[in-house]
């Protein structure tokens, strides 16, 4: 158990460097098995007699550390000699760096190891070594590291002489198993271009927008530098940008020693498509660059393909945001001085991400972390882990703990996952009625006046007043209407989970009502898309004419945010107008979907002009090239567009209902999707004799066409003509 280890820390202060602890551990036997079990408060990784124990990169991964901080078990049976020496470095991490700092129980504890190493002999004994006062410690050549910031390696530091270490009263009741996938290098990108921009600065293109690091091999002097900047985006003329990584400093520097070496960074990680290269001794060679992305160990299971192929690069675009968001923790965007868990955005995402990638484990560690930040009032902090400055609870972000579990239990069907879920789900429920000025809504005094106030609104929406972040539909109305739709959620969940929930079936019959008699005039675009989508509309009919009216009358284009986009394609198909969402989904003027392809997108961007029609871009205060949050309408493509939806009465995919929502606007989708029962294919062409369905599935299937349910399994189809 590595609870039975003491905490160590260095004796030396060792700044905002890593510092290396050592252990020799010498081995008596023939070995049978053999393991290690570490954690830190930091970062880490592990070096056996030189080779790097495990792939898990920036191990022990982001949690609620004060409640629950993960530990690592390696297999390292076969990696030792009769003398070893065990090297586990600790840089700042999430814990230490700057990002928490306005958590100081967090971000002022100590660099600090915990560690565990069992020997299991053939001869039967076992032998375990703990962390504990007779390990060493040294500085080591990472220097300076920090998530936002980067790394500093000064490979001709001298690093030799052994400090020693004290232990640490640091808490171990937090101490728990891996839960999430592990972090790990994927996919690695090769330059494609070095640029002499015409400022003459060199600078790298690596064709995609990754999250991860640079690898890179020099020639050199003992002393010479290597000095790398990340960018998203080059600006109008040409030249390096990264004004909108705001603070994050996001460098990697590295002294050299003498002759050839390679390096990459260990301690943190980067958002970006762009190198600059500030430094670098000699003439520089593209080709001994490459970008190594990491992210999570999340399988792909959704595949999109339709005859347009700005959509089908839309649907890459959106990939590579979740890849890129994805690591440990959904985080908002991985680049600038903030890249946490913000709820709001996961809470869109869910259900494309779950599309896109097998994300059970992945969500439900982050769903744990959900549960330990909640408060005792049940509200949910907007980043998860809490590292935000300003601890709030804001409608659209705090129901992240009602929509994503049932989203991720729609998907695989495990009701562990609504039980591990359920008291928190109804305490957020609890909390939105008790926080209410008024009786069955979610109401707060108006404070509109103020910067940051509860709630985000309809987060950069485009109706927003004077150029701001906050769009038009007013916060009461918002937080009403996901304060009804996080009830629906809570109902449904617990009645899968076979408790009575009269209780709350009743309170959401009256919030219902409330809102219905409350806000009888809907004037924004998000407005009628939560009536329509949450179910708080008497005339639906009349409801979803004004929408797609207003939708018509501004050229086919939307003015919704984070709250209302990604639930506007639903709410149009799903009342008759179709061919109004197709026409949002392939309009190429802003702000649109696809007016960011057209614009060269690689990744899905936070603002619909980040990049504006004269190339300039638009604020450096809030302009990210890679936030997920719109990219939710991949989700409309899997389930709508393409039809394959889980059966809420046979969630898992024991069932599956195939509804696709077919256009003459485009000649055809194929969406396909590996669930945990098996691969679901749904494929609708427009052909001279009508459209041919092709469907896959290897679970009975609800198939339902031009709204009529018809008895046919799996099949060639063609209907219509
Ligand atoms: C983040 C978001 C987040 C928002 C809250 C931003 O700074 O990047 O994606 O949801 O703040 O409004």
């Amino acid at each position: 158990m590595i609870k039975e280890s003491a905490w160590i820390t260095p004796c030396t202060g060792i700044d905002d460097g890593a510092a290396e602890f050592v252990k020799h551990i010498s081995v008596k036997g023939d070995i049978k098995k053999a393991a290690l079990v570490v954690t830190a408060i930091g970062v880490y990784d592990a070096y056996i007699n030189g080779r790097r124990v495990g792939d898990f990169i920036l191990a022990p991964g982001c949690t609620a550390y004060n409640k629950r901080l993960q530990y690592q078990a390696y297999d390292i049976t076969g990696m030792l000699d009769n003398e070893n020496e065990l090297v586990i470095t600790v840089g700042k991490g999430w814990h230490r760096s700057r990002m928490s700092e306005n958590r100081p129980e967090i971000n002022t504890k100590p660099c600090a190891l915990i560690a565990q190493i069992t020997l299991e002999y053939k001869h039967g004994k076992t032998e375990t070594v703990c962390t504990d006062k007779a390990w060493k410690c040294r500085r080591s050549r990472i220097v300076f590291n920090d998530i936002w910031d980067g790394e500093t390696y000064d490979a001709s530091l001298k690093t030799g002489e052994l400090f020693d270490v004290k232990e640490a009263e640091l808490d171990k009741s937090v101490l728990i198993e891996q839960e999430g996938e592990k972090v790990c290098e994927r996919e690695v990108f090769l330059p494609q271009k070095l640029i002499i921009t015409p400022k003459g600065e060199k600078v790298l293109d690596f064709g995609q927008e990754i999250t991860g690091y640079v690898e890179f091999s020099v020639n050199a002097k003992a002393g010479e530098t290597v000095e790398l900047s990340c960018g998203e985006v080059l600006d109008a003329d040409g030249n390096f940008y990264n004004d909108n990584y705001r603070s994050a400093k996001s460098k990697m520097k590295y002294i050299c020693a003498d002759g050839k070496q390679t390096w990459k960074p260990r301690m943190t990680f980067y958002g970006f498509r762009y190198i600059r290269i500030d430094a670098y001794p000699g003439d520089v060679d593209a080709d001994n660059f490459r970008a190594i992305a990491v992210y999570s160990d999340i399988e792909r299971s959704g595949y999109i393909k339709t005859s347009n192929e700005k959509v089908n690069k839309l649907f890459e675009n959106t990939l590579w945001s979740q890849r890129d968001n994805f690591l440990d923790i959904p985080t908002d965007c991985p680049q600038r001085d903030e890249r946490m868990g913000w709820t709001g955005d996961a809470q869109v995402f869910a259900k494309t991400a779950c599309y896109n990638f097998n994300t059970k484990r992945f969500f439900e560690k982050w769903l744990a972390d959900l549960r330990a930040e909640q408060r005792t009032d049940g509200s949910i902090p907007d980043t998860v882990p809490n590292f935000w400055k300003i601890m709030r609870s804001s409608a659209a972000w705090g129901d992240a703990m009602t929509v994503i579990p049932w989203q991720v239990y729609l998907m695989y069907g495990d009701k562990k996952t609504l039980e591990d879920n359920f008291d928190a789900m109804k305490a957020w429920v609890d909390f939105m009625g008790a926080d209410s000025l008024d009786k069955y809504l979610w109401t707060c005094p108006d404070d509109s006046d103020k910067m940051w106030r509860k709630h985000y609104g309809d987060w950069l929406a485009l109706d927003a007043p004077n150029d701001g972040w906050r769009g038009k539909t007013p916060d009461n109305f918002i937080a009403s209407a996901f304060y009804a739709y996080s009830t629906d959620i809570l109902v449904r969940a617990g009645k899968a989970l076979g408790r009575d929930m009269s209780e709350y079936e009743k309170l959401h019959g009256n919030i219902v009502k409330t809102f219905k008699n409350t806000f009888n005039e809907l004037t924004t675009q998000t407005e009628h898309t939560l009536a329509l989508c949450f179910g708080l509309t008497d005339d639906r009919e009349k409801t979803a004419a004004k929408l797609a009216k207003m939708i018509r009358e501004n050229g086919n284009k939307l003015k919704t945010g984070f709250v209302g986009t990604p639930y506007l394609m639903y709410a149009l198909s799903e009342n008759g107008y179709a061919d109004v969402a197709y026409d949002l989904l392939l309009q190429e003027e802003y702000p649109s979907w696809l007016y960011e392809v057209n614009h060269g997108a690689t990744t899905v961007w936070e603002h619909w002009d980040g990049i504006k029609e004269d190339g300039t871009f638009w604020s450096t205060e809030m302009n990210s090239f890679n936030h997920y949050a719109y990219g939710s309408v991949c989700g409309w493509i899997y389930s709508h567009a393409g039809g394959i939806r889980p059966d809420e009465n046979a969630p898992g995919f024991e069932r599956v209902i195939i509804a696709p929502v077919i256009t003459g606007k485009i000649d055809g989708i194929e969406v396909k999707y590996r669930s945990v029962k098996g691969d679901i294919v749904s494929k609708w062409q427009n052909t001279p004799n009508g459209v041919r369905y092709e469907i896959t599935a290897p679970v009975p299937i609800t198939l339902i066409i031009d709204g009529k349910v018809r008895e046919l399994g799996a099949g060639s189809y063609t209907f219509g003509g």
